[in-house]
């Protein structure tokens, strides 16, 4: 999904596993980085930039051929997307670059559910909070699971089966009039 031609080469690839017709997408891979502003290289932000918007950009673009009335597109987004995540401060490490990216999806998914409607195609975001896997290590922490609780109305951390419930409920047929949305699963976080 970095790559320039990553996300063509993945969709032919799918292509060739499934065939003609592809019912959901659940654009998932995603890459971020925590760091003070003063810490981020241009390195960081391409790298950021090209996995997790320009790679979901055309992995959509080359799997919409074989979308058609019914299919769906699920991305995975992030609370970063609207919410300032964190404390705030020149000297805190800030997720600002990956959330951007997250508020780039967004604009993605209501642009791709205007242009797709007619097709009847649905595309929705999911946008989580923290959720305890690799990307989140801070949890491990007392002090970043302090942090994640303190933020939260439920007070625990977020499974991955927490999000993958609801992009199965998008993805399914009962969600067939919500397109265009970005779903909360943060455990009323930042209310
Ligand atoms: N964890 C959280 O607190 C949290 C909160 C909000 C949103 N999210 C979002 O949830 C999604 C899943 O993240 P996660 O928490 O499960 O993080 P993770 O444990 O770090 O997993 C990231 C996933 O993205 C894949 N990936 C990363 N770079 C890739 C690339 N260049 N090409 C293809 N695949 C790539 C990884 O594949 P490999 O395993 O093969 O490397 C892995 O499956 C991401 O979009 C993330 O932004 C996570």
């Amino acid at each position: 999904m970095s790559t320039p031609d990553g996300a063509a080469l993945l969709a032919s690839r799918t292509r060739s596993a499934i065939g003609d017709h592809l019912d959901v997408l659940v654009a998932n891979a995603g890459v971020g980085k925590a760091a003070r502003i003063a810490g981020y290289t241009v390195e960081d932000f391409d790298n950021l930039y090209a996995t997790n918007v320009r790679g979901t950009f055309f992995l959509v673009q080359q799997l919409l051929p074989i979308m058609s009335e019914g299919s769906n597109i699920v991305v995975v987004s992030s609370i970063g997307a609207r919410f300032v995540v964190g404390v705030p401060g020149l000297e805190n490490p800030s997720i600002l670059a990956y959330a951007s990216t997250k508020g780039a999806l967004e604009t993605l998914v209501r642009n791709w559910a205007a242009i797709l409607g007619p097709q009847g195609i649905r595309v929705n975001a999911v946008a989580p909070g923290v959720i305890e896997t690799d990307m989140s290590n801070f949890t491990k922490t007392d002090a970043g699971r302090e942090v994640a609780l303190g933020m939260q109305a439920l007070k625990r951390l977020g499974k991955p089966e927490d999000v993958a419930d609801v992009v199965a409920f998008i993805a399914s047929d009962n969600a067939r009039w919500i397109t265009g949305a970005s779903i909360p699963v943060d455990g009323g976080s930042k209310l």
